[in-house]
């Protein structure tokens, strides 16, 4: 068993995300199914992905060059990993769509910014959210072509974005279940540390809370 862990706080192993998502790999390791299972990091605050680039948006826009580049993108094998900043934008997309593919549960860790996923995650769902190769355009829509396997998502903010007390939108939860949905990852379940910002003992009081609701999750459901 193979799990993907992609961590996005540029607070890095201090987060407050990172954190959480460390205490879902743990309850993950308890069920029989992934007792063992490797953890392969994509640590997005340590080696931040460029942005996609000019090349990338063209090829991406036309089929024809997409064949094109097929060549360049053969050259993106895992072999590259260490020289990540060294590939083109299609050769870092085909890696990173390899290394998901090949996970068996994926867990993501990421803060609240600006409503939203932070741009490291942001940059990340550009390069795996591809046409024709993570999804295919069909009369009915777009059409995930990736197998769906379960994804669980940490989310810590300074900020409540759910509940009575919340006063701010949430467009990270449902930004972030359509862009997965739209490859083929539909089993997306959120866990959250909020309001962070509210002062001193918050931090471990959510902390707390948010430890239990993973107990109680993973007590009722076997993976
Ligand atoms: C650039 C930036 C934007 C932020 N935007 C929001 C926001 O929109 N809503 C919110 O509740 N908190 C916001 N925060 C606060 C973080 O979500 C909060 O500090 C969170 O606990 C950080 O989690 P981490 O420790 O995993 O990085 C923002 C922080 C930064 C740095």
């Amino acid at each position: 068993m193979n799990i993907l862990h992609i961590s996005t706080s540029p607070r890095g192993l201090e987060s407050d995300s990172y954190r959480l998502s460390q205490s879902i790999i743990a309850c993950l390791q308890t069920q029989q199914k992934y007792a063992g299972a490797e953890v392969r990091e994509r640590a997005l605050w340590k080696d931040a992905l460029p942005h996609v680039d000019s090349e990338y948006a063209v090829s991406l826009g036309s089929p024809e060059a997409s064949e094109e580049s097929e060549e360049s993108e053969a050259g993106g094998n895992a072999a590259c990993e260490n020289a990540m900043q060294q590939l083109n934008a299609l050769q870092r997309s085909e890696l990173l769509i390899r290394e998901l593919e090949a996970a068996d549960c994926v867990v993501i860790a990421t803060p609240m910014h600006n409503y939203t996923v932070p741009s490291s995650l942001k940059a990340w769902i550009d390069h795996v959210v591809r046409v024709r190769r993570s999804f295919a355009i069909t009369p009915d829509g777009k059409l995930g072509l990736l197998r769906d396997r379960p994804v669980f998502v940490a989310i810590a903010s300074g900020g409540r974005f759910s509940g009575e007390t919340s006063r701010q939108p949430d467009f990270l939860r449902p930004y972030l279940k359509l862009a997965l949905a739209t490859i083929g990852l539909q089993d997306i379940r959120f866990f959250s540390m909020e309001g962070l910002a509210g002062g001193v003992g918050v931090a471990e009081m959510e902390g707390a809370r948010a430890g239990q609701e993973l107990q109680a999750y993973f007590r009722e459901r076997r993976l």
